[in-house]
Order: C-alpha cells, then sequence, then structure tokens
C-alpha cells in the first residue's frame, strides 16, 4: 500500500476553526488502513510504547503513569499524521491509581448515600484530578446489577436496584464529563459492563449470563437506556455470552437496541482482550482474523487489549471478510472525541500544578462527607452513640481495625491492577483506630488487639498467569482461628467497657475473577466475635467489606452493626464520628444481606410466584433488606394520602406522607416510594423502587413529605418486550425501606 505524502503547511484537519465533521474527514481522507485500524486499538501502556504508537498507530492507551503519557505523546509526534492519543484509566471511586490522589468509598458504598447529588460531586471532583494527570477516559460508572453476592465485583456497582442505579450512574456521568468535553476538566464517562455482566452462574466471573431478552429489558437495560439518552460518552461492553452470543459481537443488544432504538452514537470499547476471548476462552472464533471481522462487523469502535487485534484486522481485508472501509465508522467516532477534546491542540498532557490538584483539601472534606453518608447502621440494642462524657474504655479489636490499604478495596492503589503501586500513602488514610484516637474526648481510652488472622495465599498449581498473560490470582487458604490472638483480644475486651470488632473481607476476595463460593467472614474472623461476644460486654461490629457477608449467629447478642462497606481514605474517621455521635448515621443499603449463603438470591424485588415463601430449614427473608438502615433517634410513617384514587396514564400521581421524628436526636431521612401493580398480564416483581427523597428531620419535629410520580412511570414489560402501563389497580407503597411489612399503602387506579 503507497503511503500518501504530507504536506508541512496547515492541513484541513489540523485547522481548528474548521468545523469537527470536517476536520474528521480529512483526517481520515488521509490515513492508510493500518492507521485506521490502529486507532481503534487501546493497549497496555505499561508494554511496548514504541511498538503500540509507531508499528500498531495505537488510537488509545490505558494503565498509564504521568511519565509514560509524556513518552507516549513523543511518540505520536514522530508519527505522519501526529495523531493524539486518548489516554483512559480506571477511575472508579477516585484516581484510583494516582499516588496521593483521594480515594474515596467504593461505589456500592457511596449508593448507600442515596444522595445522586453528593455522587456528582465527587465524580466531579475525581475527574478535576484526574484530568490533572493527563487522563481523558475513565472506566466508570459500572451499571450492573448485583444479584448473586458471590459475585466478587459487587462492590463496583450500585446495588441491586434499577432505579438507584439509574439515578446515581447518571449522577456520576454528569460529573464526569462535566459542563462539555472542551472543559479541560471533564473526563470521558464510560457505562459498563453493557449489559448483564453481574448475572452470572454461581456467582463466577464473566460465566454465561443466562438473562432473555424480556428479562434484560424489564430491569438490566434500563439504567443503561437512561444514561445512553442522557449523553455518557462512551459504552463497555461485558465479557459474557449471552444466549451463546459474546456482547462483543450481539448484533441484538449493539445495532438494534444500543445503535437502533435507543439511538446511541456514543464510543464502544470492548472490555480487557474481549476479542481474544473470543478464541482462546469462548472459543467461538476460530482465530484472530475472524475475531476481528466479527468484532468490526458487530459495531465496536475500540479494542481494548487485544493486541493481535492489529494483525488480524488487516488479515480479514486481505482475505475479502472486510472491506477496507470497515474501520472508518469507528475511526470517525474515535477521531471525533479526540477533536471533541481539543487534544489536537493541546494533548492534555500532565499539568504542572498537578500536584496541588490530586488530593486537595477540598476532596479530603468531601470524602469525608461521602464515607459519612455511606455508613450504614443495621443494628443498635441503645448502646450508640457512645456518650463523649461518660468515661469510656473501648478495645478496638480485629484484623481490619487498622488495615490501611484494605480500607480503600479495588480499584485502589495496592489493590492489584497498576504494578506501580504497592497502596497509598499511609498518612492519608484513616483506619478504624486512627479515628477513634483521633475523635476520643478526654474521658476515652482506646486500645487495639487484631484477634484474628483472615487468610494466606498459595500460588495456582495451574500456574502464574492465564493464556493471555493475565496474572492468575492465588488461592486463598483461610487462617485457622489463632487461640493466642483470641485470648489478647478477649482480655482486652474484659478490661474495657465496648468492644468495637472490626472484621471484614480483604482484596484477595474481593474483585474480578475473585468470587467467593461463601459469604462467611474468612479465617478466625468468627472464633474471634463469638468469643468477644461470649465475654457479656457490649460489642459493636463493624463491618468493612466490599460486599454483604453472613455474620456468625452469636452476632444476634452483638449491641451494634455497622456497614461500612470500603470506606475510603476518611472511612475511619467518620465510623469514629458515628460512633461518638458527632455525626448521624443516615445510610441506606443499596442491596441486600443474606443469612445464608445458599439464600441466593436475596434482592427484594424477585418475580412473584412460588411454593411457599421459605426453604424448608431457613428463612427466604434476607438479614437485612435492600433500603433498610437505622438512625440514631426514631422515625413513623404516617397518614400516607393520594390527591386522586383514579388516574389515566398520562395523569400524575400526588400525594403527601407524614414523617415524624419521635425520638431525641435528629435524622436525615430517605423516604422510599415503591409501586404495586396488582394484576399483571405476564409476572412481575411485587414492587419495584419508582423514586425517593431524602428529608431532615428534627427531634419532634413531623414533616409532610409531598410526593410525586408519573403514572408512566408505573410500567411492566408485557410478553412482546415492550414496556406499558396497564391499565388497572396499583398501590403506591411508601416507608423506610423495601420491606412489605413496613410501607404504608394507598391504592390508586389507572384507567384505560
Ligand atoms: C477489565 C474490567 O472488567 C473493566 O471493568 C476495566 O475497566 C478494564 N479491565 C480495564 O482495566
Amino acid at each position: 500500500m503507497t503511503t500518501p505524502e504530507i504536506r508541512t503547511d496547515t492541513l484541513p484537519y489540523q485547522d481548528p476553526s474548521l468545523p469537527i465533521p470536517e476536520r474528521v474527514a480529512d483526517l481520515l481522507g488521509r490515513m492508510t488502513l493500518e492507521e485506521k485500524v490502529g486507532q481503534m486499538l487501546q493497549l497496555d501502556a505499561r508494554d511496548c510504547l514504541e511498538d503500540h504508537v509507531l508499528r500498531k498507530h495505537v488510537g488509545s492507551i490505558l494503565h498509564t503513569s504521568p511519565e509514560r503519557i509524556v513518552r507516549a505523546n513523543e511518540l505520536t509526534g514522530q508519527t505522519r499524521l501526529r495523531i493524539p492519543l486518548l489516554v483512559a484509566e480506571d477511575c472508579i471511586h477516585g484516581h484510583s491509581f494516582c499516588e496521593g490522589a483521594t480515594i474515596y468509598p467504593t461505589q456500592l458504598g457511596m449508593a448507600a448515600s442515596w444522595d445522586a447529588g453528593l455522587l456528582e460531586r465527587v465524580a466531579r471532583a475525581t475527574a478535576v484530578e484526574v484530568a490533572a494527570t493527563g487522563v481523558h477516559w475513565t472506566f466508570s460508572p459500572v451499571l450492573c446489577i448485583s444479584r448473586d453476592l458471590r459475585w466478587g465485583r459487587v462492590n463496583e456497582t450500585f446495588g441491586e436496584d434499577p432505579f438507584l442505579i439509574g439515578e446515581l450512574a447518571s449522577a456520576m456521568v454528569r460529573g464526569y464529563q462535566g459542563d462539555g468535553l472542551t472543559d479541560p476538566t471533564a473526563i470521558l464517562a464510560t457505562a459498563k459492563h453493557f449489559a448483564g455482566y453481574s448475572e452470572t452462574q454461581g456467582g463466577r466471573d464473566a460465566s454465561e449470563a443466562d438473562i432473555s431478552r424480556r428479562k434484560l429489558r424489564s430491569w438490566f437495560l434500563p439504567p443503561f437506556e437512561r444514561v445512553a439518552r442522557e449523553g455518557c460518552r462512551s459504552f463497555m461492553l461485558g465479557y459474557q455470552s449471552m444466549d451463546g452470543v459474546p456482547i462483543t459481537i450481539n448484533d441484538w443488544l449493539l445495532s438494534d437496541v444500543l445503535r437502533g432504538e435507543w439511538g446511541y452514537t456514543g464510543t464502544l470499547i470492548t472490555d480487557w482482550d474481549n476479542v481474544g476471548r473470543m478464541v482462546w476462552e469462548q472459543q467461538v472464533q476460530p482465530d484472530y482474523t475472524h475475531a476481528a471481522a466479527a468484532a468490526v462487523r458487530a459495531g465496536n469502535d475500540m479494542i481494548m487489549t487485544t493486541p493481535k487485534f492489529f494483525e488480524g484486522a488487516l488479515d480479514a481485508v486481505g482475505r475479502g471478510l472486510l472491506r477496507p472501509e470497515a474501520f472508518d465508522a469507528a475511526a470517525v467516532r474515535i477521531l471525533t472525541l479526540k477533536f471533541e477534546l481539543g487534544l489536537f491542540e493541546d494533548p492534555r498532557l500532565p499539568s504542572a500544578e498537578a500536584a496541588s490538584i490530586v488530593g486537595r483539601p477540598e476532596h479530603t472534606a468531601l470524602n469525608l462527607e461521602a464515607a459519612r453518608r455511606s455508613i450504614v447502621l443495621l443494628e443498635n440494642d441503645g448502646l450508640l452513640p457512645l456518650s463523649a462524657d461518660r468515661p469510656t474504655r473501648i478495645a478496638v479489636v480485629g484484623p481490619l481495625a487498622d488495615a490501611a490499604q484494605t480500607q480503600l478495596g479495588d480499584w485502589a492503589g495496592g489493590s492489584g491492577q497498576a504494578g506501580w503501586l504497592d497502596g497509598q500513602p499511609r498518612d492519608m488514610i484513616t483506619t478504624v483506630l486512627d479515628g477513634l484516637r483521633g475523635v476520643a474526648p478526654d474521658a476515652w481510652t482506646v486500645n487495639f488487639a487484631q484477634g484474628a488472622e483472615i487468610l494466606t495465599l498459595e500460588q495456582d498449581p495451574a500456574g502464574a498467569a492465564f493464556p493471555d498473560g493475565q496474572p492468575r490470582p492465588p488461592h486463598v487458604v483461610p487462617s485457622a482461628p489463632n487461640p493466642a490472638l483470641i485470648a489478647e483480644a478477649v482480655g482486652l475486651a474484659d478490661e474495657a467497657d465496648v468492644v468495637v470488632a472490626v472484621v471484614g473481607d480483604r482484596i484477595e476476595l474481593v474483585g474480578e475473577g475473585r468470587s467467593t463460593a461463601t459469604l462467611e467472614l474468612v479465617g478466625g474472623q468468627n472464633a474471634m466475635l463469638n468469643a468477644l461476644i461470649a465475654s457479656g460486654k457490649p460489642v459493636v461490629v463493624v463491618l468493612l467489606a466490599s460486599k454483604p457477608l453472613v455474620l456468625p449467629v452469636s452476632v444476634q447478642q452483638a449491641a451494634a452493626v455497622i456497614w461500612a462497606s470500603n470506606p475510603g481514605m476518611e472511612g475511619g474517621r467518620a465510623l469514629a464520628e458515628i460512633l461518638a455521635g458527632e455525626v448521624e448515621p443516615s445510610g441506606r443499603l443499596p442491596i441486600s444481606f443474606a443469612r445464608h449463603v445458599g439464600q441466593q438470591p436475596t434482592y427484594y424485588n424477585q418475580i412473584r410466584g412460588q411454593h411457599g415463601d421459605r426453604y424448608a430449614d431457613l428463612t427466604q427473608s434476607p438479614a437485612w433488606a435492600f433500603g433498610e438502615g437505622l438512625s440514631y433517634t426514631t422515625i413513623e410513617y404516617r397518614d400516607l394520602v393520594l390527591d386522586e384514587a383514579v388516574l389515566t396514564s398520562s395523569g400524575m400521581i400526588a400525594g403527601h406522607v407524614t414523617v415524624a421524628n419521635t425520638g431525641a436526636r435528629p435524622a436525615l431521612e430517605t423516604v422510599q416510594i415503591y409501586v404495586r401493580d396488582m394484576v399483571t398480564s405476564v409476572s412481575w416483581t411485587d414492587r419495584e423502587l419508582k423514586g425517593f427523597r431524602q428529608v431532615d428531620v428534627a427531634p419532634g419535629e413531623s414533616v409532610r413529605v409531598p410526593l410525586e410520580l408519573p403514572v408512566a412511570e408505573c410500567t411492566i414489560v408485557d410478553a412482546a418486550g415492550g414496556r406499558v402501563v396497564e391499565p388497572g389497580d396499583f398501590e403506591l407503597l411508601v416507608g423506610p425501606s423495601s420491606r412489605a411489612e413496613v410501607l404504608l399503602k394507598a391504592a390508586f387506579t389507572v384507567t384505560a
């Protein structure tokens, strides 16, 4: 192939005064086939940048560092057309792999705030840090629905409810993308993993997802549709196959639904080596030539980390499987993003001011706010809050009480995805022990004992790496209860007035390829809790766990139980403030907790109809249900009244409910609004979250909360897959959680 000559004066595509489509068309016309194929490639910046940029003409790199970004930019300066790179990274709860960045609670933790405005501010602040370091694109937010708690990536999600996911995801997209791509602090958001990736078999990561199209349309697609319509600039395609077809080449999902019905014009990126996986893992393509051809034909724009896509795609053209123009649509989309970001004029390299932007004090303050709001009080016999005035000896016990990096969770400095960082600076992280020592008034003493070990690791006998070179997670070997550690912890408890036991999971039990068969606390933690509770001292169990875990039966005797997810750098401080009553607990569960792993799934919005409502040997009811969470006061719901009980499908359900604070402390109450469709043409869930409002209620105060919901939201997905409001009888359910027994009901009818 002959290479077109490049003139040295300003070419149309280099002229910022021209409209972007004109610049794109001019540039495309100058590109060779190899350069177009390369634009579709995103490769790992930890590998050979020279090969990526000079030989493969890549359009994008990921997992990079400021030094590598600068080097890559120098290399693009040596190329014929000097097309800038899109630099991408997983900045999913803060700028995860940047040393000294602000690491917020995990997405699941932040979801417990039920506060879209807060998440938008977190995403905005993250974008400011990310943009300053030369990264243009984050692979966040995650819109997967968590239904099987064994899955290793539950922590990355917003939990189990499609409505809550849609609210919070669109807030994060707004935050990342800011005022539009010309804003130098805007970064591209990615809605992932489209779609159904979380619906694994047995919780096994990336296994075939058995989801019908109707089920997809009912629960899994709505959050994606929402962010697609709201302008999320990219979508990442899940690893898994569905009904036999990998998402990467799923024509129905990509062309009919996403591009067709929703009119989505954004950029589609595969997940890690999805194209290669069709060859070596799913074995649905004979070689890289056919895999590349299939991926291009299906409409993918950017191929993540399949280096052999380059040769495969060229070979596909050579063998007549693809026409040379097959790459144009993808190249146009990628180049348009680069022009819109203004990268041809300014490649947005790491800024000289980055050090003063990353981890700046305002972001730390926001992080503390996010951590406070993410903590969920699940049980309290009245012990909490601890009194600041009363002399109190606190025994802080447990392997996670002072585990700084573990507290940050997955996709953070030490979680293993980025080889260049062991962790975030210790002095930026407040553990629970640090937090309690920090807030303790003079009247308190705080002492610590480890109490238990969690696990050790053994290399997988199958080898250290998978066929694609990715590291194979080592095997987890649970530690046996350690009598000496338990005796030390119980000794400390005996000398104390209150025990704060901090238990949970570790990074080795969390994340991609690290689903768990059980949900129990691993290692010596249960034995430690049993012994502490048997000591008779009041025990506050703090569950610092990436996802809902199952606690031992002894915890029913605990004085209080708190779930603190992986609460980020400020998590220990936020927890201590809540224990000390300086801050009121306000988190509500975005996901249900099981009593036993065998109860899976425990999500609240299951389809009506089964024989009975329990297992012979166990209730089906979760330990704590979606929406639950306590305050330090008591709240009563009363007088749910609708203005009108007969409505048309274009009408508005309007009414009020009274929320009364009957206790002595203030509360931020999350008023949850569910809808029950009494009779549906096809089976449907008993109730679905359709809205929520957060209200401050002072002690003794009653607030009359207005409720509004368009009837058009009271839909089901019918047998033909259409989303419809079916006329008939409904109930509006309002209250503090998804549990049917705590919801007030008001009947209404929708007329034809
Ligand atoms: C694989 C993960 O599934 C995805 O979420 C992530 O964005 C990519 N790797 C890039 O790190």
